[in-house]
C-alpha cells in the first residue's frame, strides 16, 4: 500500500504528527509526508492512501491546504482511501467561554478536510482526528503521538493494508 500525507504546519506541531503517520505506515508499505509546496494533484494517482492534515488556525484549515484540496479535480479521489486530521488546543483547558463558545460553533481544521476529500470523491476510512497541543506553538499533549500512531494502525487496517 503507498500512503500519502499531505500536511502543512507553523510551528512544527502538524509536522511531528505528520512523521508519525507517515513512520507508522511505513509498516505497510511506502509512505511519504509532503507538503502542498513539493506536490500537485497530478501525483495523488500515485497512492492508495491519502492523509490530509492542517493545525486549526480560527477554526479552520490553513490556505495552503484549502488551495490544494481545491486544486484536486472533480472525482480526482475516486477509488482513494483517505483521512483528515489537524492539530488544535484544548479549549476546555484554555477556560475560556468565549473561545469554548466559538470552538463549538466554528469547530476545527479536520472535519472540513474530511468533507473537502470525501467531494472530490475519497472514500473516508475514520472520522476527521484532532490532536492536541498544550499552547499555540505546542508541545504536543503527552500521548498525542501514540494516539497518532494507534489511528495510522487503524486507518491501515481499515485500508486493507498488509504489514
Ligand atoms: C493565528 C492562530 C489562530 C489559531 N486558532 C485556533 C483555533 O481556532 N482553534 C484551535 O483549537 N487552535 C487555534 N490555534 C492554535 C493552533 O491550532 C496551534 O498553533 C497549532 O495546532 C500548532 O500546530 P503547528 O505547530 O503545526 O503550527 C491558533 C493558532 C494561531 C497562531
Amino acid at each position: 500500500m503507498k500512503s500519502l500525507i499531505i500536511y502543512e504546519s507553523v510551528y512544527g506541531n502538524t509536522g511531528k504528527i505528520a512523521f508519525v503517520l507517515r513512520d507508522a505506515l511505513l509498516a505497510y508499505g511506502d509512505a511519504i509526508a509532503l507538503k502542498p509546496d513539493n506536490l500537485i494533484a497530478e501525483d495523488l494517482k500515485d497512492y492508495d492512501l491519502i492523509l490530509a492534515g492542517s493545525p486549526t488556525q480560527k477554526f479552520s484549515m490553513l490556505p495552503s491546504i484549502r488551495a490544494f484540496l481545491a486544486e484536486i479535480p472533480r472525482a480526482g479521489l475516486k477509488g482513494k482511501k483517505v483521512a483528515a486530521f489537524d492539530t488544535r488546543v484544548d479549549v476546555a483547558k484554555i477556560n475560556n467561554r468565549f473561545l469554548s463558545l466559538m470552538a463549538k460553533l466554528f469547530g476545527y481544521a479536520a472535519p472540513d478536510i474530511a468533507s473537502a476529500l470525501r467531494k472530490k470523491g475519497g472514500e473516508l476510512l475514520l472520522p476527521a482526528e484532532g490532536f492536541l497541543v498544550e499552547d499555540t506553538e505546542g508541545p504536543l499533549t503527552e500521548g498525542e503521538e501514540e494516539r497518532a500512531r494507534a489511528w495510522a494502525g487503524s486507518l491501515a487496517q481499515k485500508a486493507g493494508g498488509k504489514t
